[in-house]
């Protein structure tokens, strides 16, 4: 089966073709980290702007990179939402009108189900129950299948996502946008006990997250140390290389330390690790260590943990055919009222 992705959910239009679930063929991605940058963060109106410029090129990309042409894919795949609605709108509009003029089913798919299914392509066969960690610049949330298809909420983020934490900090310290990506390459050289970052305690028991504090901790270190953002192409301080090794720290245990509670009460065998935060090497290393390589030493039954390659990690449109596939034997006729939906619920 072959499937055509799309994906235009915040500031990357993407288009994809995947073969059987698992055979990329092309991935597409027009990023818009220059047109924001300057911002610190993702305009919504400029995005959706991007994305009427971009989605045809991109599209007419994905199939010349896969040799493919229109008539012969067997569907659409779109996502619906969660995200920003005018970036959503152009992706869906655009598939509706695509498959209505090649008479191609389409089917919508939720962008958290796509970053779960990112797990899924390079590794297809993957025992459950499944615990996934999303974690991205939009989400933090932690999701157990017991069964393919079948989604339940076990934790989500109660203010900001862990992403956003990370990119905040980083344009409060010059150090460019997006933040994720410097902060873990300039992290490992710093020392993460200089400042003092408590972990907050979700009082109801739930396995939810709260990143907020420690950008208030973080400020307060700026404020109390004088510490300065880096100019343009300067060097970065070494207290401000301290405190985002101790900040990046604090939100790696935070994030650990849910995944380790839901874990030990709902017994995964798979631990999925999705979502652009999860290209971050330093939490990708602690999680093969704390549900791996730790109950292998100790000869315990752990869980396999799986993370996808960095391409398929942040936005893109192949997750999104893979989420599909399973969903065109479901599939009716072409519904013309299908609408993009900001706050679309997985579960
Ligand atoms: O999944 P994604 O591309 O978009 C959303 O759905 O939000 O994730 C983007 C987020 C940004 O916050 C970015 O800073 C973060 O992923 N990110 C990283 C790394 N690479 C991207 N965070 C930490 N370490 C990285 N290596
Ligand atoms: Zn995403």
């Amino acid at each position: 089966m072959l499937i055509l992705g799309i994906e235009s959910s915040c500031d990357e239009t993407a288009a994809a073709l995947l073969q059987d679930g698992k055979v990329v063929l092309s991935n597409v991605v027009a990023s818009q980290i220059k047109t924001h940058r300057s911002f610190g963060g993702v305009v919504p109106e400029l995005a959706s702007r991007e994305h009427l410029r971009n989605i045809g090129w991109v599209v007419r990309q994905s199939f010349l990179d896969a040799g493919k042409n229109q008539e012969e894919i067997d569907g659409i795949a779109v996502t619906q939402g969660p995200g920003l609605i005018g970036s959503l709108l152009v992706g869906v509009s655009y598939a509706k009108a695509m498959a209505f003029s090649l008479k191609k089913p389409l089917v919508p798919v939720n962008h958290i189900e796509g970053h779960i299914y990112s797990a899924f392509i390079e590794n297809p066969v993957m025992e459950y129950p499944v615990l996934a960690l999303v974690v991205s610049g939009g989400h933090t949330s932690l999701i157990f299948s017991e069964e393919p298809d079948q989604y339940r909420s076990i934790g989500r983020a109660r203010d900001d996502a862990a992403g956003e934490a990370l990119d905040k900090l980083a344009k409060f310290l010059g150090l460019g946008y997006p933040g994720g990506p410097v902060i873990d390459r300039l992290a490992g050289d710093g020392d993460p006990r200089r400042f003092q970052f408590s972990i907050p305690k979700i009082s109801d028991g739930s396995l939810d997250f709260s990143f907020s504090g420690f950008k208030t901790a973080a400020l307060r270190h700026i404020e109390q140390s004088g510490i300065k953002p880096r100019r343009p192409g300067g060097k970065i301080s070494k207290p401000a290389l301290d405190l985002i090794t101790g900040y990046q720290q604090a939100i790696i245990d935070t994030l650990v330390r849910q995944t380790q509670k839901a874990a030990s009460s709902l017994h995964p065998k798979s631990i999925l690790l999705v979502g652009g935060v999860a290209c971050n090497s330093l939490l990708r290393r602690t999680f093969k260590s704390v549900f791996e390589e730790e109950p292998q030493r100790q000869e315990r039954e752990g869980a396999r943990v799986y993370y996808p390659s960095p391409l398929l990690t942040t936005d893109n449109a192949v997750m999104i055919a893979a989420a599909g596939t399973p969903k065109f034997d479901r599939t009716g006729p072409l519904d013309l009222k299908l609408n993009a939906s900001a706050d679309l619920r997985l579960c």
